[in-house]
């Protein structure tokens, strides 16, 4: 097990994922498939490729090596909004960003908890405000940190699998931004659990309005996760934006 975790590891955009996340993955497969890990090379390939596969969407982001090494030296300079250009997600959303922040000021929280926040809190985190990041992605984690650092920010990173952690911080918001539909089998549970266990008085979630490839979804609304919402009996309200679907939602 080791050897084949260290082998799908073998590669720069996914070498820093925590090697439990690695073996659940693995694991899953695997018994979804009715399979088990075998000595045939030709099959021990194409699992590797699989899970790889796998880790990437939850990953959420291809990083290309250029990009990394130039992030350093934006670091070193401080110069973080570069950066938070160079990621995927926040990149677009800078046209959403203000409606965001806007929804988030109205909301006045004192401690916000960001599950699978990427470079998120670059955006977000403020003096004012105690700020809980938690992601699968260390180097994403350690831009923030340096940036909580920089900045005189009260922040925590913590690298950990969301779908697996349960001791959350308490806080008055927590968001959740184009996470929820990468978790893989157990997505609806994971969300519910969440929801359920978390203890804040607000959530606001995202979901991407486009494909992978780009195009419009026919429908963004995530009529799965209104299900569960609407379940619970927890209010919410839910906003188009240009590239995401935002709910905000009040826990009763
Ligand atoms: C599409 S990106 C969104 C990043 C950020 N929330 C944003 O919208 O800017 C998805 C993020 O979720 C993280 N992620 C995926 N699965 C996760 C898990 N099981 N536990 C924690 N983080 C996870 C990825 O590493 C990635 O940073």
């Amino acid at each position: 097990m080791e050897n084949i975790i260290k082998e799908i590891k073998h590669k720069p955009e996914l070498k820093d994922l925590p090697n439990s996340l690695v073996e659940k993955t693995l694991n899953e497969y695997l018994s979804k498939n009715g399979i088990s890990l075998s000595n045939s090379i030709k099959e021990r390939k194409i699992i590797i490729k699989e899970i790889r596969a796998q880790l990437r969407k939850y990953s959420g982001q291809y990083t290309s090596k250029s990009n990394i090494k130039n992030r350093e030296e934006l670091i070193k300079e401080g110069r973080f909004s570069e950066i938070l250009n160079q990621h995927a997600s926040t990149r677009e959303r800078s046209a959403d960003y203000e409606e965001i922040k806007e929804i988030i000021n109205n909301l006045n929280p004192k401690s916000i908890l960001d599950l699978g926040c990427g470079l998120n809190p670059l955006a977000i985190a403020s003096q004012e405000v105690n700020y809980y990041a938690y992601d699968i992605k260390e180097e994403d984690l350690n831009i923030v940190s340096e940036f909580f650092k920089i900045n005189g920010i009260k922040g925590e990173v913590h690298n950990k699998d969301i779908r697996i952690t349960d001791n959350f911080p308490k806080a008055d918001l927590c968001i959740i931004f184009k996470v929820l539909d990468i978790l893989g089998d157990n997505r609806n549970e994971t969300a519910r659990k969440l929801l359920t266990t978390i203890n804040s008085n607000f959530f606001l979630i995202s979901f991407a309005t486009r494909t992978l490839g780009g195009k419009p979804m026919n429908s963004p609304y995530r009529r799965w996760f209104e299900k569960i919402l609407n379940e619970l009996k927890y209010p919410y309200e839910v906003k188009r934006m240009k590239q995401e679907v935002v709910y905000l939602i009040k826990k009763a």
